[in-house]
């Protein structure tokens, strides 16, 4: 019989974090929970960084608790502005920048990703900004203020919510895409373009297949030659994984932390949750990282009940949204390499177009259409078979699919 579980230690205090947490005191158990973050702050959903709080001074921070409350009410200690620096393995301990050792029975890793970094901006003539955390949002809030000339590196998730924020407060903005549309890793070309025109029609401006190779004061240089008169530049090219923790304990950690099915890494007593972890898709028919708010919470929900010697195989399909102007726009699983059968009418502005591979739903992205998303999300779960003669038929009810 294995030790029983004393001491948990996860490390990184963003929402798979502190959700594990919430979810090991929910399970019934008992002992310590340490939360070591290197923000300071408690642990906090990011969606809202590049959506509301871009728009009001008063929306307030998403967090998932107040920081009195994770000891008052659940008995957690959490250490904020704690960065974990080191681990050992064999003596099953981590250690914060500040020297501080803390003993594990289990380790939770959940320190997520951070921002890919643009290489030829390292060195910027002119103002820079990523957008990441609580601090990132409010100062790109205070910039586009300004009406200023923004460019914005990246046709993402964060650079078109972005470039959405910045529009509508007057700003001048350009997107550098190096893809040759909008969104390439998750939406259907039809998407990409009506994404593209939607912000077009709010005066934002897009250079395709380019990025930025350099900067003067004035703005920045493309790799086509060209260049973007700017006064500020926003960066959201992708993320990638923290790695210090998993590299400490000599975890391989290319494309992410692999974890089987419960959120096991290699490493003994180690799991990983969120947007580090590397899991098996079923819908991609590979591993993946899954960078949503949806897999913060879930995931790490599902391993902590792994954690204290519970058996929780974790399938959900990515699920992710974004809101741009009037649009919401919501992915379940894969859409690429796929043939796509469109529900609705494109022309009325919600629709969804539903991803097959042979006989199998593999992926859905609704425009304006949340409940069919709703309603699509459960019938890729349950690797439902539905015909595509079915999908195709406007009157055809999905719930039939689930029967
Ligand atoms: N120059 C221009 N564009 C680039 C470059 C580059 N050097 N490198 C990458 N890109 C483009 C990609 O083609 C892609 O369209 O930047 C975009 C990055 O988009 P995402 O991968 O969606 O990443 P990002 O928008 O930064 O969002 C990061 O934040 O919203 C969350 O979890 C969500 O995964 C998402 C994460």
């Amino acid at each position: 019989m294995s030790a029983p579980v004393e001491n948990i230690v996860i490390a990184g205090a963003g929402q798979a974090g502190g959700r594990a947490a919430e979810a090991l005191r929910a399970r019934g158990f008992q002992g310590a929970i340490t939360i070591l973050g290197e923000e300071p702050h408690p642990p906090y959903e990011r969606p809202q960084l590049s959506k509301a709080m871009l728009y009001s001074p008063d929306a307030p921070v998403a967090y998932i608790k107040q920081a009195r409350d994770w000891s008052n009410v659940l008995n957690v200690r959490l250490e904020t502005g704690a960065a974990v620096t080191d681990c050992d393995a064999d003596r099953r301990t981590v250690t914060t920048a500040d020297g501080r050792s803390f003993a594990y029975d289990r380790l939770l890793i959940a320190t997520g990703t951070r921002p890919r970094r643009l290489a030829a901006l390292e060195n910027p003539c002119l103002e820079i900004q990523y957008l990441r955390n609580v601090e990132d949002a409010l100062r790109f809030r205070k910039s586009v203020q300004h009406q200023s000339r923004i460019v914005i590196v990246g046709g993402g998730v964060i650079g078109l919510e972005a470039a959405c924020a910045a529009a509508k407060n007057g700003c001048l903005v350009t997107v550098i895409e190096s893809e040759p549309r909008l969104l390439a890793r998750a939406f259907p070309p039809l998407v990409s373009d009506l994404v593209a025109a939607k912000h077009r029609s709010h005066g934002v401006n897009f250079i395709f297949g380019a990025t930025v190779t350099g900067s003067t004061p004035d703005g920045v240089q493309l790799s086509n030659g060209e260049e973007v008169e700017a006064d500020l530049v926003l960066i959201g090219i992708g993320v990638e994984p923290v790695p210090t923790v998993a590299e400490r304990l000599g975890l391989p950690t290319a494309g992410g932390i692999a974890v089987d099915a419960c959120g096991r890494t290699a490493a003994s007593g180690v799991f990983c949750a969120g947007d580090a972890a590397l899991q098996w898709s079923r819908c991609h028919g590979r591993a993946i990282r899954v960078e949503t708010w949806a897999n913060a919470q879930n995931q790490a929900i599902s391993v902590a009940a792994n954690m204290i010697g519970e058996a929780r195989e974790y399938s959900d399909p990515p699920w992710f949204w974004t809101d741009q102007y009037d649009l919401n726009i919501q992915v379940a699983g894969d859409m690429l390499d796929s043939d796509h059968i469109i529900r609705g009418d494109e022309r009325s502005g919600r629709f969804s177009v539903i991803a097959m591979r042979g006989s199998e739903v593999v992926g859905a992205l609704s425009v304006n259409a949340a409940k069919e998303m709703a309603m699509l999300k459960r019938v890729i779960a349950a690797n439902a078979r539905p015909s595509r003669a079915d999908l195709e038929s406007p009157a055809y009810d999905l719930r039939a699919a689930l029967k």
